[in-house]
């Protein structure tokens, strides 16, 4: 009996090898968990300060709180981005998507595609990286939920 997939791998097999290779390619080119070089740190306080402190913060402190009773409903203020939030709990990866595409539950947190490139996003990160602490770096990502 001829076996019809003898020359060509079955579909699904196919495609669970381009996830698996997608997959590693993206955890490949990933820096979660470990410092960016100090020019990618430069540019991106740089950008971080034309366009990010205003709402996050020197150093990425975060926006003051505003009381309830002041405060617009559904008026979100900005979380700080360096260790005292949960910003590391993210991957870089998830880092740069929220830069480039923004929050789906706030409009204050725009999308910066458009302002900023992939690089740069990038960049950011490694910035905001560098406002971590060597143990909350190495704990960067999903294995923060087993690390601390
Ligand atoms: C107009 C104010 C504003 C500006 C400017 C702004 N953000 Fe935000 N950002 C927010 C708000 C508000 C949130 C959501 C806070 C929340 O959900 O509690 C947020 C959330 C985020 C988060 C998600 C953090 C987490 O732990 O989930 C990241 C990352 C982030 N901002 C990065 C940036 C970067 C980088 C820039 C500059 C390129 C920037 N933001 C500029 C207001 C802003």
């Amino acid at each position: 009996m001829v076996n019809k997939f003898n020359y060509s791998y079955h579909p699904m097999i196919r495609f669970i090898a381009a996830f698996m290779f997608l997959w590693f390619s993206v955890q490949a080119v990933a820096d979660t968990g470990k410092p960016a070089t100090p020019d990618e740190i430069a540019e991106g306080k740089r950008l971080y300060e034309s366009y990010c402190l205003t709402c996050h913060g020197q150093a990425g402190v975060g926006e003051a709180p505003i009381p309830k009773y002041i405060r617009a409903p559904g008026y979100i203020t900005a979380m700080p981005l360096n260790e005292t939030s949960h910003a590391w709990h993210h991957s870089d990866e998830q880092l740069v998507e929220t830069i480039l595409n923004g929050l789906q539950r706030t409009n204050r947190m725009p999308a910066w595609k458009g302002v900023l490139d992939e690089q740069e996003a990038r960049a950011v990160v490694g910035y905001i990286k560098s406002l971590w602490s060597p143990r909350i770096l190495a704990c960067q990502g999903p294995r923060h939920m087993s690390c601390m």
